[in-house]
């Protein structure tokens, strides 16, 4: 199968950094396609841990190619960060390329994500994410490439970055950028970035004409899929499997395969609807086990049972061919675990994942419930050696959401990663 895309199948911090770490050793090339910062994948080596925002979990393995696509928006400072702090654990980075196409965030981006969110009150991780996809839709953005037409660049920076400065002062009465400053900066980023800087979609291409393995890495979740989750609480960008395309310069009939990760509970960070919460012991006991604070921003995530209606969203919104299934081992000491399978609202059995937020806000979950297995399977190596409580649990899940499982992870080390099925 020579190009797989991972997706996060409910709101973003399923564990795909840990399948996107194990998947990465079959692949030859790892590319993310959408997001920005706001991102932040945890893969956990045996005596280490790395916490990535930008760059793909796959640079770990230093002959892999890792390619940050089109679609992502780049802090560069921030990612020059990330590069030093791989470099000082003696990581290479030489293996990674950036889209000349991405767009880049900027000092105003993250300004003034600051400040529309105290009015908006999306609750998001003030990374400037939103503010450079508007730009960019609203074709008032820069990407890659036009910092590297410095003379260009100039000119035109001086125009978009003098209207943000009158936004914030004249409109939000802050104080706004030095635009020499800015140019300074920028012009000294993108000179220590520009040897990673070529068109990225070549390379995609050119690596699966040769019959190479490529990986497309998804940030966030579904649900938090500008078009298609719980909109306005959403991230700015397609986080979703068509995300990959746009985001990477690929046409669908390059994708043969598409992964959903699916925690073996769910979460979600920020504000928006979300009915399997549980605002009890249980859900402060799966925050606690689980470690449930979120990597960029470390603000605890909100927690509940699993919930099999999303699943079923997820797989028809991305066309998914497998479930990986991670954190099963959290569920360990429950006696009871719970799967709602559909929402009881104004009345009505929903079965389908409804269009709208009110609607949602409205949902009361129907569950289904199981006995838990209470045993600890963080080191069982072998599908069939889990409890047989465990396997119902899988199973059900796969029932429900109408996906097979290929994978389910029982710990957060790279060993503790049960495969079924060969994915590449
Ligand atoms: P933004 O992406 O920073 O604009 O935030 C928009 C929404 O997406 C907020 O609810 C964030 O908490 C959420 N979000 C953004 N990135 C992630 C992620 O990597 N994991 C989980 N939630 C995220």
């Amino acid at each position: 199968m020579p190009a797989v895309v991972l997706v996060g199948a409910q709101w973003g911090d399923e564990g795909k950094g840990k399948i996107t770490d194990y998947l990465a050793d079959q692949a030859d090339c790892i590319v993310r396609y959408q997001g920005g910062s706001n991102a932040g994948h945890t893969v956990e080596l045996d005596h280490e841990k790395f916490m990535l925002h930008l760059i793909p979990s796959g640079i770990l393995y230093p002959e892999k190619t890792c390619i940050i696509g089109n679609g992502v928006v780049i802090d560069l400072g921030k990612l020059i960060e990330e590069i030093d702090g791989l470099h000082k654990r003696g990581v290479s980075t030489s293996n990674l390329r950036i889209s000349s196409r991405a767009s880049v965030v900027m000092p105003y981006h993250k300004k003034l994500d600051e400040i529309e969110d105290r009015t908006h009150n999306i609750g998001t991780t003030k990374r400037g994410i939103g503010p450079t996809y508007a730009d960019k839709i609203s074709r008032v953005g820069f990407r890659v490439s036009d910092l590297l037409q410095a003379d260009h660049f100039r000119v035109r920076f001086n125009v978009e970055a003098g209207m943000k400065n009158r936004l914030l002062q004249e409109f939000y009465g802050e104080a706004g950028f030095d635009i020499d400053e800015m140019i300074s900066e920028l012009m000294a980023q993108i000179d220590r970035l520009k040897h990673y800087v070529v068109d990225t979609s070549l390379l995609v291409h050119s690596n699966l004409r040769n019959g190479k393995k490529v990986l497309f890495e998804g940030a966030q979740g579904t649900l938090l899929d500008i078009d298609h989750g719980t909109y306005p609480y959403v991230t700015s960008s397609n986080p979703t499997a068509g995300g990959a395309c746009v985001g990477a310069g690929v046409g669908p009939t390059e994708i043969g395969r598409v992964i959903g990760i699916a925690k073996a509970y769910t979460t979600r960070v920020g504000e928006g609807p979300f009915p399997t919460e549980l605002l009890n012991e249980t859900g402060e006991f799966l925050r606690q086990k689980g470690a449930e604070f979120g990597t960029t921003t470390g603000r605890p995530r909100r927690c509940g049972w699993l919930d099999a209606v999303i699943l079923r969203y997820a797989a028809r919104i991305n066309g998914l061919t497998d479930l990986a299934i991670t954190k099963l081992d959290v569920l360990d000491e429950l006696p009871i675990v719970k799967i709602c399978v559909g929402y009881r609202c104004r009345g009505e059995l929903l079965k389908e994942f409804p269009e709208s937020n009110y609607v949602l806000q409205d949902c009361v979950p129907e569950y289904i419930e199981m006995q838990g297995w209470q045993q600890d399977i963080s080191g069982i190596t072998e599908y069939d050696d889990l409890p047989q409580a465990t396997r119902d649990y899988v199973s059900a899940v796969e029932e429900l959401s109408g996906v097979k499982q290929a994978l389910v992870a029982v710990g957060p080390k790279r060993n503790q990663t049960i495969v079924t099925h060969t994915l590449f």
